[in-house]
């Protein structure tokens, strides 16, 4: 087995000889910001069944128990959020001109605020709530959560403007994430169980396509060694520190 030296210089390698890396990044990369992650230990599926809380027939069913089971906390903990070494290192390969396009199932915007231009929101946003009703967008930070569910001007329940279980993924999210996964040469999957369809298909499409697939990872994923050429096994903001040390020492 590669030491974590060797697999940090494959992956600098590689990112060294492109300017057109894509990265596709989940929940891992804002653990480090305070915002729990899905799965696993601490995850929000250890303490919910999503189908219960996180499907549009359960916020359509009963939005005050969505509201304060699921959205009021996450939007306590969003409203406080910043970003880490991992979106920051990210943001750094743009600058460097390696990196042109960030594809997140996150919605909690720590990537547009760490500085990357082209973030594809692949499950939405939780930075503004829509009025079910008419249609409205509220920014949610200006959202009073003090009486469950807040509701618009209308008299509308707001909802996050968020991909829920059951609703499809924004078309033109959709679409641009293929034809940005296709086109790379290097796709950096950041945070990821990898498990969560379509997103979880971007890596085999870039893999598909000719493109290097380099996973940053404590665990393995249904990825590993199947679609991605390199796992880094360890933490999003620690492995950018070190890939990011190199590549600068490099240039
Ligand atoms: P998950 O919670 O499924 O997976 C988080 C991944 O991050 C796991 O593979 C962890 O091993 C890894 N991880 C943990 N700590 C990390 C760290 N410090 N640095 C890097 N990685 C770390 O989150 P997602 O894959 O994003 O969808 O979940 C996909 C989708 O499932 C979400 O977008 C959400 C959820 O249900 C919807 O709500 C529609």
């Amino acid at each position: 087995m590669k030491s974590l030296d060797a697999l940090i210089s494959a992956a600098v390698d590689h990112l060294a000889a492109t300017r057109n890396a894509v990265a596709l990044t989940g929940a891992g990369i804002s653990i480090e910001s305070g915002i729990p992650a899905f799965r696993g230990k601490g995850g929000l599926w250890e303490r919910f069944d999503p189908m219960e809380i996180a499907h549009i027939d359960a916020l359509v069913r009963d939005p005050a128990r969505v509201w304060k089971l699921l959205v009021k906390d996450l939007k306590e903990i969003m409203d406080r959020a910043a970003p880490n070494d991992g979106h920051k290192g990210l943001a750094r390969l743009e600058q460097l001109g390696i990196l042109q396009t960030v594809i997140t199932q996150n919605v909690d915007g720590l990537h547009q605020m760490a500085g990357n231009t082209d973030v594809i929101e692949f499950h939405g946003s939780f930075a503004w709530q829509r009025c079910m009703q008419c249609g409205r967008r509220v920014e949610t930070r200006a959202v009073d959560a003090s009486v469950l569910p807040p509701r618009c001007a209308c008299g509308g329940v707001l909802r996050p403007d968020a991909v829920f279980f059951g609703e499809m993924i924004p078309p033109m999210a959709l679409w641009r994430s293929q034809e940005t996964t296709a086109a790379c040469e290097v796709m950096l999957v950041v945070g990821t169980s990898a498990i969560v369809q379509p997103a979880a298909s971007m890596p085999l499409i870039a893999k598909e396509n000719g493109a290097v697939v380099i996973e940053i990872n404590p665990e393995a994923t249904p990825l590993t060694g199947v679609v991605s050429d390199i796992l880094i096994p360890g933490k999003a903001g620690d492995i950018m520190n070190r890939i990011l040390a190199q590549l600068e020492n490099a240039r």
